[in-house]
């Protein structure tokens, strides 16, 4: 199981990188728009830095044809690094890079997934994880867990080194689904990630385990404390 995290934001992914062993950071336009016009190159270079070199870097192509695609993706592994999973929309266009790309063994995150039909030509076209954008898929009436059983078994099936990169979550639920129904890989953003880890209930077990420590040995007593 992978677990990602779906921003661009350094503090945050500074933050959430001391609690989990994150297995990569996702971008996209609109999550890098959040955070005004960065330099983009030196950003997401700064973003490899803090994830390190075996996590996986996920950065989007803008445009709308194969060549735009293709360009944008080039300049990625040229001006960032060549390890950078590049997310092309699976469009026609979008495709016909996938294909052009794999031909060259680069690394591709096949994105904006709404239908099974679309998860099957990426994975048709060798890409290394395909992107189902979950609550979108919800918000349109699309059974977004039938998504994820359905192609999850079909790479089982075929024993295709492609992967379910879900995404799009608005809440904890739809991330345990994912998981629970195949998404060998799930990217969160830090909303989700805090609140799935900042629930009250778990907060008061914590205080009260301590409370009742404390009534014993004192305030602000400690194991470690009565080791020395
Ligand atoms: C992955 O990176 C997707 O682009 C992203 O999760 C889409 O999320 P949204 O539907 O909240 O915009």
């Amino acid at each position: 199981m992978e677990i990602l995290l779906d921003t661009a934001n350094i503090s945050l992914i500074k933050r959430f990188i001391k609690a989990i062993d994150l297995a990569g950071i996702t971008t996209n336009p609109t999550i890098v728009k959040k955070e005004g016009k960065i330099d983009f190159f030196n950003h997401m270079k700064e973003i490899r830095q803090i994830i390190g070199k075996d996590a996986k870097l996920h950065v989007q192509a803008v445009g709308q044809t194969k060549d735009d695609f293709v360009k944008d993706a080039r300049a990625i592994w040229d001006n960032v690094d060549p390890d950078v999973y590049v997310k092309i929309p699976t469009t026609e266009e979008g495709l016909a890079a996938i294909k052009t790309l794999k031909a060259e063994d680069k690394h591709i995150t096949a994105t904006g997934v709404y239908t099974e039909f679309q998860a099957y030509m990426a994975m048709a076209n060798g890409a290394d994880y395909i992107a189902p954008y979950y609550n979108r898929m919800r918000n349109m009436n699309i059974d977004a867990v039938a998504f994820i059983k359905n192609v999850a078994d079909r790479i089982a099936l075929e024993h295709s080194s492609s992967k379910i990169l879900a995404a799009s979550f608005h809440n904890v639920e739809e991330v345990n689904n994912a998981i629970r129904y195949g998404a060998q890989a799930v990217t969160m953003g830090p909303d989700i990630m805090a609140s799935g880890l900042g629930m009250p209930a778990i907060g008061k077990a914590v205080d009260d385990f301590q409370a009742d420590w404390e009534s014993i040995y004192g305030e602000g007593s400690s194991i470690a404390a009565l080791a020395k």
